[in-house]
């Protein structure tokens, strides 16, 4: 549970040497991201950061909004049903290696918490890359290396130490990999064959036809534009997707009253028989459950935003140049917009939707909002439920004794401890 303080609305911190004021009224987030989202840009982040979120998660201005629109046919719910199929064999191998581990002893004791990562790994790799999906693996072997130099890269990116030398040979690598794949892609394409169903496929597809429809090359992205945005969806498409559903299923295990209405709603939609895209989109408890863990533990607890010019949001002009944190896991907790019971996990105050679900339709914005919302919002939902889904079919879960209940901000909210469950097979 979180301990949030309803002290004040707006406030004021030195964050190191850079001031910062934290907005925690709703409206004004709205005004922000939103209604004056023109004035301002993304806040600095580290070369670690700029790194791995790189494309369109760190363009601004004109450049930005060509890449976002270029690549948003790609994530189009219509587009993302085709991928459903890689979603698919990514969970069925998922189940299929629990049902193993189970199957020895009638109930099993396992950390999900990995296993959910290496599952939200393989939806990436599949459905970014189709068939590649151990050129998928490389790069995210690099990535964990790479979070891991953190610290000492943060500081002192430019100077030629070993370590940074390593971050910038595993930069060179993962261009040369995504390079080679996005080569075969254009290859294959101008023989005559068709682009495929993947995320690469759809981004090269949109990207041709903003040649052909503006006649000059400047209206698409160049092949190195290709390969930086290509590295996003491994950042922001890997740990928020295997935080999602490892405190979905930890929740679950506490609320074992919830597990049996998510598992009653699923075998009354597939039976034991795999998960369809039009089924899916009739599930409205494990809809409801979703968004409640997003609630209660956004993967994203922190949106940063930085002022290009003097600003008015609220009653107060702030001078240009300004960093504003909009805390959402703050937001998501305040009893004045979610109610008395704003710490309780209750899915059903999203039984009417998001926009009733709290005092302000605003106070839920765990993808962001505006023009810089998640791209990748209904790839992820789609993932989470197909996911949850074959998980209830097969398996009943709780907690484990050695089970630590531990919340913890390690770039995303993570289980500090791990998630120990108890899997019984069905
Ligand atoms: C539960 C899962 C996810 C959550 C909670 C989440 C949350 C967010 C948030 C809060 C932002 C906005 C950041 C900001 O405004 O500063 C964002 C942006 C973004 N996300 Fe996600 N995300 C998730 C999954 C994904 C997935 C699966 C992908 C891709 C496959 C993805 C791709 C992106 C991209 C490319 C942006 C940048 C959009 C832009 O700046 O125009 N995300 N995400």
């Amino acid at each position: 549970m979180f301990m949030i303080s309803n002290a004040g609305r707006t406030s004021f911190t030195w964050f190191g040497t850079v001031p910062r004021v934290t907005i925690t009224d709703p409206e004004m987030v709205r005004e922000i991201l939103s209604k004056k989202f023109d004035h301002f840009g993304r806040a600095n982040i580290s070369p670690l950061g700029r790194w791995l979120a790189s494309g369109v998660l760190s363009y601004e201005g004109e450049k930005w909004a060509k890449h976002r629109r270029i690549l948003n046919p790609a994530f189009h719910a219509e587009k993302l049903k085709q991928m459903l199929p890689a979603f698919s064999a990514c969970c069925s191998d998922l189940v299929v290696r629990w049902a193993n581990f189970v199957s020895l002893e009638g109930s099993y004791e396992l950390d999900v918490w990995p296993e959910l990562q290496s599952f939200a790994r393989d939806v990436i790799s599949r459905a970014a890359f189709g068939s590649s999906i151990e050129e998928g693996r490389r790069i995210f072997e690099h990535q964990a290396e790479l979070a891991n130099e953190k610290l000492c890269w943060a500081k002192c990116g430019f100077l030629p130490t070993p370590r940074n030398n390593r971050v910038k040979a595993i930069d060179r690598e993962v261009r040369s990999i995504i390079g080679g794949m996005t080569k075969k892609r254009e290859e294959a394409i101008k023989m005559g064959g068709e682009s495929k169903d993947d995320l690469l496929g759809l981004l090269m597809e949109s990207n041709m036809k903003q040649y052909q429809e503006h006649g000059n090359k400047k209206a698409g992205l160049t092949t190195e534009e290709v390969i930086e945005e290509c590295k996003p969806f491994y950042f922001a498409g890997q740990e928020t997707a295997s935080v999602l559903l490892t405190w979905t299923m930890v929740v679950l295990s506490m609320h074992p009253n919830w597990q049996v209405r998510a598992r009653e709603e699923v075998l009354q939609e597939f039976g034991k028989d795999k998960p369809d895209s039009e089924g899916l989109s009739h599930l409205k408890i494990v809809t409801m459950i979703l968004y409640e863990v997003l609630r209660l533990y956004p993967p994203v607890i922190l949106l940063q935003r930085k002022a290009y010019d003097k600003i008015k949001i609220g009653n107060i002009t702030y001078p240009p140049g300004l960093f504003f944190a909009l805390p959402m896991i703050s937001i998501h907790h305040y009893q004045e917009l979610w109610g008395k019971d704003a710490s309780e996990f209750k899915p059903e105050r999203f039984s009417e939707g998001v926009a009733k679900a709290s005092k302000y339709q605003v106070a839920f914005f765990p993808f962001s909002g505006g023009p810089r919302i998640c791209i990748g919002q209904n790839f992820v939902l789609l993932e989470a439920k197909m996911g949850l889904a074959m998980i209830l079919q097969r398996f009943s879960f709780e907690l484990s004794p050695s089970y630590t209940h531990a919340p913890h901000i390690h770039i995303n909210l993570q289980p500090q401890h791990g998630a120990q469950l108890r899997l019984h097979k069905l």
